[in-house]
């Protein structure tokens, strides 16, 4: 703006009786004004007075011409008050005539129509009914709102909910209310949809509308305030963690360098199952038991590094051991992550007290903290031999020097969280399905024997056995580990399958729904490997069930899962023959957050050779 540039100028050769005008009074005033600031400042009220005003007097000049007998009124009123005289400002308050005008053109052809919206940054009430913090006052909109399901006053749809499974709700739902539609849980509103055209939508094309969460309050706890990958708000903070995580541990390179730690884990396994065949033949076999703490060991060792059976935590009394790890860095926060705290759904009553939810949760947050500000610690005191790898821990340390500590320690935490769970679940459905299908089993160990011939499959083979991978994407489809992607935040009005969707709304997008929709699926609560490889279906297909999200905040931690379950499957098949306990074949209950089996798997294994 060279309006400030001409008048410094001209400072120079002002006239000591020059009046004073507005920029005078902002240089004079608004010196601590920056230089941005006080060019818009300046030029707000030019702007403002160009517009509004015009248009009002436009309109009230067009009535008058349009008019004739109200202007005579107006002219006889102003002629008597002026009589020869000028009319003039200080006349106006004698003349109600053209002050009537005036408001009436306002109220006619009002300049600003919708107020702009206002943000509501507290929960207040309009008119008796609740308005929850995030909302904006609406703008209207051309496009109709979702399909609305009938709830209760105030709880909406909670009760319908609280059987904690709400994807077999949702999909129930769609089928009455059609693939998009809109619930209450309280005094929030969700828009859930049911169909893979409206997710990808949501995950790609209208991202940017929808990039962060708004968090219950027990994630709000565990995940310090946004601070890990998966629960932050888009944004620069987001980018630069989730490139941590990729480059020190999840990306194609690291998970090369990190291979080793893999091949270990299958090998682990397997020395496990056979010691079982040969202590108990015949005997079932806990699959879980085993899975898992293997699973955790290879969490830990890309971690930090090691995989302790055994660390002291002062703050927790000393000593504990691997299996006390395993709950205070994965179960515990598993469990306390579906905790349900009731002012989640009742926000404008948060001022209440829950203190035995939020002693729970703290609980658990500070043990959670205490096991790894001692990982870390460790780390820092232990004598690095010269061969020793560079672990995640390293890698944080180096380039996020300036994370806070508690940040730190979530990020180093998260995907020992994260490593531990989804893998399991969709290995442990996978190995159930294979277990009650002695068919599909043969199917599988002939195309492994026919590649591998007698060497250990590895993850080099695995683009040669097409059955191993279809088996894999058909067990995320049916039993996919994250049923419902995390819900999306509105921040500013969108569209959703041509309906108006609210800033304030959260997006639930309902993977289950999608992967069970009859005009995707043919008999899709069957598991059937072979429609992964029907012929048409090419590879992009693979990933159809959308399971590992999509978008520019897809799953950091794909390829890792993909190497471990496929290399599992296929390593755990080429070694042993599996048979389902009896009656286990019922037992397809799912527990908590993912789609964990509700009962272990319980297993007859055989020694092929
Ligand atoms: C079968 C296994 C897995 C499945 C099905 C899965 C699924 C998902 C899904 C649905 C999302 C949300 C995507 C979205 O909001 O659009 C996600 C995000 C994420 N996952 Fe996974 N996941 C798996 C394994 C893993 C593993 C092993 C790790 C790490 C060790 C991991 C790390 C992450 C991270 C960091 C995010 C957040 C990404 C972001 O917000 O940018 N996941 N995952």
């Amino acid at each position: 703006m060279d309006l400030i540039g001409d008048y410094d100028n001209m400072m120079t050769l002002a006239i000591a009786a020059e009046e004073e005008c507005f920029l005078d009074y902002l240089l004079e005033e608004g010196k601590w004004l920056t230089e941005e600031q006080l060019q818009v400042l300046l030029w707000e009220p030019i702007f403002e007075s160009s517009d509004t005003t015009f248009v009002t007097t436009e309109w009230a000049m067009y009535e008058i011409a349009k008019d004739p007998i109200r202007q005579e009124i107006l002219y006889k009123e102003i002629t008597k008050v002026c009589g020869s005289n000028t009319f003039s400002e200080d006349m106006l308050s004698q003349i109600p005539y053209l002050t009537a005008i005036f408001h009436e053109t306002l109220r006619k052809h009002n300049p600003v129509p919708v107020v702009p919206p206002r943000y509501v940054d507290e929960d207040t009430q309009l008119g008796g009914y609740h308005i929850s913090a995030g909302t904006e006052k609406r703008v209207s909109s051309q496009y109709p709102t979702p399909p609305v399901v009938p709830g209760l006053p105030v709880i909406g749809n909670l009760l319908q909910l609280k059987e904690k499974k709400p994807y077999k709700t949702f999909t129930k739902w769609a089928e009455i209310y059609g693939p998009i539609y809109s619930i209450k849980t309280g005094a929030n509103t969700v828009v859930v949809l049911n169909n893979s055209q409206l997710a990808k939508e949501a995950m790609v094309t209208k991202y940017s509308s929808m990039s962060s969460r708004k968090l219950s309050k027990a994630l709000k706890i565990i995940s310090h305030d946004k601070s890990v990958v998966a629960v932050s708000n888009y944004d620069d903070f987001h980018k630069t963690v989730k490139r941590f995580l990729i480059n020190g541990l999840l990306g194609a390179n690291a998970q090369k360098r990190l291979r080793h730690i893999r091949d270990t884990m299958f090998e682990n396994c397997i020395n496990h199952f056979q010691a079982h065949v040969k202590n108990q033949p015949g005997g079932l076999m806990n699959f879980r038991e085993i899975f898992r703490s293997q699973l955790f060991g290879l969490a830990m060792k890309q971690a930090v590094g090691r995989d302790p059976e055994k660390l002291n935590v002062p703050e927790l009394g000393g000593i504990l051991t691997k299996e006390e790890l395993l709950e205070i860095l994965v179960l515990a926060p598993m469990a306390g992550l579906i905790e349900v705290d009731w002012r989640d759904f009742f926000p404008y009553l948060r001022w209440i007290p829950n203190q035995k939810f939020e002693e729970k949760i703290n609980r658990i947050a500070f043990r959670r903290a205490a096991v790894v500000k001692a990982l870390i610690n460790e780390h820092m005191n232990h004598i690095r031999l010269e061969e020793e790898e560079k672990c995640f821990l390293d890698h944080l340390l180096e380039e996020g020097k300036w994370l806070p500590e508690e940040q730190l320690q979530v990020l180093l935490w998260e995907p020992i969280f994260e490593s531990s769970d989804t893998t399991l679940v969709t290995t442990e459905w996978a190995m159930y399905e294979i277990a009650k299908d002695p068919i599909r089993q043969e199917i599988l160990y002939k195309e492994i024997t026919k590649v591998c011939g007698s060497d250990t499959i590895s993850e080099d083979m695995l683009s040669q056995i097409p059955y191993l991978t279809a088996i894999f994407h058909e067990t995320l489809r049916k039993h996919n580990p994250v049923p419902v992607v995390p819900p999306r935040y509105v921040h500013e009005d969108t569209q959703l399958g041509g309906y108006h969707i609210s800033a304030g709304t959260e997006v639930a997008i309902n993977l289950y729904g999608c992967n069970m929709d009859k005009n995707v699926w043919e008999r899709p609560e069957e598991w059937l490997p072979e429609r992964f490889l029907n012929e048409k279906y090419d590879p992009v297909d693979l990933f159809k069930t959308m399971a590992f999200g999509g978008g520019k905040r897809i799953c950091a931690g794909a390829l890792q899962a993909i190497t471990i379950a496929c290399t599992s499957i296929g390593r755990f098949v080429q070694e042993f023959e599996w048979k389902l306990e009896d009656g286990d074949d019922e037992n397809v209950g799912t527990l908590g957050l993912s789609s964990l089996k509700q009962h272990p798997l319980q297993v007859t294994i055989k020694r092929r050779k």
